[in-house]
């Protein structure tokens, strides 16, 4: 299989949003501005201070200006709300994310629910979804707009393909299937990691899609001759190293295409996240 090298794809995408946001800024004063982006994070985990640093990086680098409410894991909910409602008061912010997973005890979804959904970057807003859903979304969800970009660069036409999708959450598998369906896709999806055996179901398919943070959960070797193989999965080993959710064994002898882990969906989602504020910033213009 070929490696579909993410870090090369994120690169491009950035280096398009770059051009986009200096042009926004030739525009006539009071119009568009220079897009803004309020990030969320509570708590200490250490990956995710590392992938809100990654998105602060990417920000620098397109020109977005980039801000960060930082809440200890012990405060309130209601402090992680008001931070939340404070971008969305902000007029020179027109993205907001909340960095998942939150402490233990606080409500993911009401702090979703508290985003402006014109402001929601990620696309997790109930509204949000129902919109995408319903084939009106403001913005694509940054997670499947990374993986189209991701499946775009092999090249394979997508209508009449066969996609499979391993995932933990129906908010990540929805818009999923939704978007590869629009493409005329047939779209097999498995929630949870309880299947014992994953090789019949990637068998038959053109594209895999496995998100479920178990290591070597699909092997390559499963895969049909030829199949794009997208690996979401981050699991961290006590080294601090961390391994996809796809064990790669075999995939050199066989046709098609890999993304590795790490330098594939990662970087590539992150650079979709600027695209995303970039559009959020011109729907509200
Ligand atoms: N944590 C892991 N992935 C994501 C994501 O796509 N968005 C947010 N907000 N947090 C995450």
């Amino acid at each position: 299989m070929t490696i579909l090298d993410g870090k090369k794809i994120a690169a491009d995408i950035r280096a398009r949003v770059k051009a986009e946001v200096a042009a926004l800024g030739r525009l006539p004063a009071g119009r568009h501005g220079t897009p803004g982006l309020g990030v969320v994070l509570v708590g200490t985990d250490p990956a995710s201070h590392t992938y809100v640093r990654l998105k602060e990086k990417a920000c620098a680098e397109v020109g977005i200006r980039f801000e960060r409410t930082l809440i200890p894991a012990a405060a309130a909910q209601d402090d992680v709300l008001a931070a939340v409602r404070a971008y969305n008061d902000r007029a020179d912010i027109d993205a907001v994310l909340v960095q998942l997973p939150l402490p233990d005890g606080m409500d993911e979804n009401a702090v979703i629910a508290a985003m402006d959904p014109a402001k929601d970057v990620d696309g997790f807003h109930p509204d949000n979804l129902k919109r995408f859903l319903a084939g009106e979304p403001i913005v694509t969800p940054v997670i499947v707009n990374g993986l189209l970009q991701l499946i775009a660069a092999t090249g394979i036409p997508l209508p009449g393909a066969r996609a499979a999708v391993f995932a933990n959450s129906t908010i990540f598998a929805e818009p999923l299937r939704v978007a590869l369906e629009a493409r005329g896709m047939h779209v097999t999806t498995s929630l949870g990691k309880n299947l014992a055996d994953t090789a019949p179901t990637v068998a038959g398919a053109d594209v895999v899609i496995v998100a479920v943070g178990k290591p070597a959960y699909v092997r390559a070797k499963d895969c049909k001759d030829g199949a794009v193989l997208i690996d979401v999965g981050t699991n961290w080993l006590p080294d601090g190293s961390y391994v996809g959710d796809v064990d790669a064994e075999g995939a050199e002898a066989k046709p098609g295409w890999l993304t590795p882990v790490p330098g594939g969906v990662g970087p590539v989602t992150v650079a979709a996240l600027t695209e995303n504020v970039v559009a959020l910033n011109r729907a509200r213009h």
